[in-house]
């Protein structure tokens, strides 16, 4: 079988890597990939954006399985296109794909299926915005553009001088274009991030292992967002307990809602969440695989990929078992171009790639990479991702750090704390396996969905 993965990033990256793994793929092209998958893919010289070009050549090239990274073609209704023509397609619609592409969407859809979030408001216009913030007595506030912006259009802000220059900047100079048309107002909620991706046909969910991203560019959680500086996996103080609390209170709850609403939705589920004292709360939903938590789920998962994506494409995720994931730790270290996530230069020259590969289970994932000619240049803000396994997370830090010292450009830099949160709360452990669920239609019953969760092996 033929597959195409569409994007160009680390993620696509490391999923192109690991279908190329399949004995079922035959060969995987990319559209339009980057200097990374040049090496073993064939790059097709189309933007994700172009859905005639990508339909055309899916047909001329006979895809078997076309794989959607980013959310920008899923949002605008790549997926259903390809999907019209009888294509297997791993990614939801642009109906699905809303939970991501308007977080107003997303806030009224937790809302109507009462899923725990932050309480909000929304606001269509600046002025509106400005006074409620001048009004509002408890700080810090998150001011969220409600269209897609790549990460960067989360505000946590601490006063109101603060907020209404962010309001401002969105909503009057549109600096995020027309993502900034409305915001969302959200209280600041305290607690620990986690994101849990789940592969979802609509019926079934399979969980994939939780990863931790850095979102901020700085250490110590400091700075700007970022679409994320780093990750690892596993994440110490995810217990079965509480994996099952996401499950029945966030997962279940959204599955249903999408059912109840008629969308069909095939693709990853990332649940952003803040998991405070109260219990786990949703931050963001997004529509597709995390960037770069791909690179983790794909270093850390030992079956074949490609039978879960078609699986998950053609609706019948229930016939698979779980899959089976490297009990090793897994860190990457995002290393990034100087001005990112502001401006930034590209068409540096990278160096020491190949040494970097050289470290022990290490592979250096491209995010903004393309070739020219014998060169590896710069042509993104993310540039690379060292990811590396290791017997504990302390050995696959050292490794990625190792890996990313050996890389060189003019500008590089990296955040020096990837990996280094701990378990803090006593009594919780790494699940030994993630659980898995089954949901399905049970005609004759008000809810339509059932649920019967299995697999979950020897947990604590
Ligand atoms: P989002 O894109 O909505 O996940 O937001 C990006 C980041 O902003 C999150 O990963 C959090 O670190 C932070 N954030 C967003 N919403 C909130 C909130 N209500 N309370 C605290 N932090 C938040
Ligand atoms: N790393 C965060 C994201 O992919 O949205």
């Amino acid at each position: 079988m033929k597959v195409l993965v569409v994007g160009s990033g680390g993620r696509e990256h490391a999923l192109a890597r690991k279908i190329e793994e399949s004995t079922l793929v035959e060969e995987v092209l990319c559209a339009p990939g980057n200097g990374g998958t040049a090496g073993f893919c064939r790059n097709l010289d189309l933007h994700t954006k172009d859905a005639a070009g990508i339909e055309k050549a899916c047909k001329e090239e006979g895809i078997g399985l076309v794989v959607i990274g980013p959310e920008e073609p899923l949002c605008d209704g790549l997926g259903d296109r390809l999907r019209r023509e009888g294509l297997a397609v791993f990614g939801p619609g642009a109906e699905g794909a809303r939970l991501e592409g308007s977080k107003l969407f997303a806030k009224e859809f937790l809302e109507r299926y009462r899923i725990p979030t932050a309480a909000y408001r929304r606001f269509d216009r600046a002025g509106a915005a400005k006074s409620y913030l001048e009004a509002v007595s408890s700080w810090p506030q998150v001011v969220k553009a409600d269209g897609i912006a790549g990460g960067k259009g989360v505000f946590v802000c601490h006063d109101p001088g603060e907020a209404c220059g962010v309001v401002d900047a969105v909503m009057e100079e549109r600096t995020l274009g027309a993502a900034g048309a409305e915001v969302v107002i959200e209280e600041f909620m305290c607690g620990r991030e986690l994101s849990i991706q789940v592969m979802t046909d609509g019926r079934t969910i399979c969980l994939l292992q939780p990863v931790m991203d850095h979102k901020q560019v700085g250490e110590g959680d400091t700075g700007p967002n970022t679409g994320g500086m780093g990750i690892y996996s596993p994440v110490g103080f995810v217990s079965q307990r509480l994996m099952q609390q996401i499950e029945l209170q966030i997962l279940l709850p959204t599955l249903h809602g999408l059912v109840v609403e008629g969308i069909d939705f095939r693709g990853v589920l990332y649940a952003g969440l803040m998991i405070t004292d109260a219990g786990p709360r949703v931050l963001e939903y997004n529509c597709r695989f995390g960037d770069p938590e791909t690179q983790a789920i794909c270093m850390r998962m030992k079956s074949d990929i490609v039978p879960y994506l078609l699986a998950t494409a053609e609706g019948r995720l229930e016939e698979l078992d779980p899959p089976e994931w490297d009990p090793r730790a897994c860190v990457g270290v995002v290393a990034c171009t100087r001005g990112y996530p502001g401006g930034y230069e590209t068409g540096l020259p990278i160096r020491g790639l190949e040494r970097a590969e050289a470290v022990e289970d290490t592979v250096v994932f491209h995010g903004g990479t393309r070739v020219d000619g014998d060169d590896v240049l710069t042509s993104g803000g993310r540039v690379l991702c060292v990811t590396s396994l290791g017997s504990d997370l302390d050995e696959a830090r050292r490794r990625a750090y190792e890996g990313y010292g050996r890389i060189d450009w003019s500008g590089k830099f990296c955040r020096n704390d990837i990996g280094l949160a701990r378990p803090t709360r006593p009594g919780m452990a790494e699940p030994a396996s993630p659980t898995y669920g089954h949901f399905e239609r049970e005609p004759g019953r008000s809810s339509p969905l059932r649920e019967s969760v299995g697999g979950q092996g020897d947990l604590p």
